[in-house]
């Protein structure tokens, strides 16, 4: 038996750390590109050469011929939306035969879309702010039973026709009666719709995914396995409500693939470790700039003012402004979800929450992203504990205690400001590092004691460092 390789990676902040970048620089050297859940609420963005491709479904392997792509067993697949996404990616000319979809996934109906949004525009009701793609509603009918259709059900015309029969009319009073909505959708029309996207599914899907993956790895096949969102955003791991409905760490990959946990040969950490950012709701110890000036920032975007950094904006956040310093990440990092467009909060790095994905993923290795982002600030802090109640804490207690938890800092210098150009000389070792980066690089991997293997200094898939050699 040769050994396999198989590497998991994992979101360790709130999402949005970079996962599809590193997953874009390495899927070329697996054979397998299993996702294990999650569902189109995730983007990812992937850059070769001038060509910028927005996935939310399909794994970035499959921008390689010999990667095989793969849906799990916990994802939650809206079918016209994995069908835009394949049809946009063969438009491209970037073939889509290999993607294998598990029968085993849940399937993101028109009523969950219509619940996501009613429930999180009903007056009185607690947001949750979410991307409103279904997902907590698909997860909620899987996890209940009694209405999940699977993807199995989808591709089996007659048990289609079944199950919309039996779900559709106590949704629809649902619907109607709870939240006011009109429902515009017949049994009739959603049968034939639902039956045409089963159809043009069907060849992709598979009922061994478990058996498919584990086999391979017997054979010495290799196998990159990703997560979405962040260990922050899990639905256990995560600071509850806040959060989204799967398991969005190293357990969901095991659980949406069929792989044991202890197959992975390596576990990597993506996070941008510098800074984090969070979109939505719920708590965010480090936030820079308050709720409100984010909001006023956003209105004035809209009237196309302030879409650019300007030297008065770097003053400001050097003079302690926080809410310019959270612009600067925001603006120099295009912090705006890729699915929404909507702004991302930004804060200073979170060591505690870092350390706590480090510990219930048992990351092994990580990768550091986004670190050009940080150029230009004085003074960089790191959030090293929380006082919660007067009591300082290096735990991180994903509960109410988060939402009074206060950040204590650790501060370390800055560099100046640079240009792309600068940072791409650095990516091609033509030039070094800025020493101070060296610097948070070191503490990052101090105060985490793990190493830092890859180091992302740019939005290509070139602007990436491997600081360690055999990384896996
Ligand atoms: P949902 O997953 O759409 O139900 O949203 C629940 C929470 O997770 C919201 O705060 C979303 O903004 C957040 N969320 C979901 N997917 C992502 C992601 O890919 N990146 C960052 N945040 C996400």
């Amino acid at each position: 038996m040769k050994p396999a390789t198989c590497v998991g990676v994992v979101g360790l902040d709130y999402g949005d750390e970079g996962k599809g970048k590193i997953i874009n620089l390495l899927a070329p050297h697996f054979l397998y590109n299993p996702r294990g859940g999650g569902a189109d609420n995730a983007g990812h963005t992937s850059q070769i050469g001038a060509e910028v491709y927005k996935l939310s479904l399909i794994p970035s392997g499959v921008m390689y011929p010999n990667v095989v792509p793969v849906l799990g067993h916990m994802m939650a697949i809206n079918p016209e939306v994995l069908l835009k996404e394949i049809d946009s990616l063969e438009n491209r000319g970037v073939s889509t035969k290999n993607l294998v979809i598990s029968s085993y996934a849940t399937t993101i109906m028109e009523w969950h879309l219509l619940e996501d949004g009613a429930r999180e525009s009903s007056e009185g009701g607690k947001k949750i702010g979410t991307t409103k793609r279904g997902v907590g509603p698909a997860y909620k009918d899987l996890i209940g039973r009694y209405d999940a259709i699977r993807i199995e059900d989808l591709i089996d015309e007659a048990m289609l026709r079944e199950k919309i029969k039996s779900v559709f009319p106590r949704k629809k009073e649902m619907l109607e009666k709870l939240y006011g909505v009109t429902v515009d959708l017949t049994e009739q029309g959603l049968i034939e719709r639902y039956t045409e996207l089963g159809r043009r599914l069907k060849p992709f899907v598979r009922k061994d995914v478990s058996y498919m993956l584990n086999r391979a790895l017997n054979e010495g096949d290799s196998a990159l396995v990703e997560g979405a969102q962040g260990t922050l955003l899990g639905i256990f791991s995560g600071s509850f409500p806040n959060v989204t409905s799967s398991v969005t760490t190293v357990n969901g990959l095991c659980e949406g693939t069929g792989i044991p946990r202890n197959r992975f040969t390596c576990v990597l950490g993506v996070t941008k470790g510098g800074y984090i950012t969070r979109v939505g709701g719920g708590p965010l110890p480090t936030q820079l700039g308050t709720d409100e000036q984010l909001r006023q920032e956003e209105e004035m975007r809209k009237k196309g003012v302030g879409l650019q950094l300007t030297d008065e904006d770097f003053e400001k956040a050097n003079a302690g402004d926080e809410y310019y310093q959270g612009k600067v990440l925001r603006l120099q990092g295009n912090e705006f979800g890729t699915r929404t467009g909507r702004p991302r909060r930004t804060g200073r790095g979170d060591l505690v929450g870092l350390n706590y994905s480090i510990m219930i993923n048992g990351v092994d290795a990580l990768a550091m992203m986004k670190i050009d982002v940080l150029s230009g600030l004085d003074k960089i802090k790191l959030c090293v504990g929380y006082t919660i109640n007067g009591e300082t804490t290096t735990a991180y207690r994903p509960g109410h205690d988060l939402e009074i938890a206060r950040p204590v800092y650790k501060t370390l210098d800055g560099w100046g400001r640079m240009s792309r150009d600068e940072w791409r000389r650095i990516a091609k070792r033509e030039e070094k590092l800025p020493s101070n980066a060296k610097k948070l690089v070191t503490e990052i991997e101090k105060l985490t004691n793990r190493s830092v293997v890859l180091l992302s200094v740019g939005p290509d898939r070139d602007d990436t460092i491997q600081l360690k050699d055999n990384i896996f």
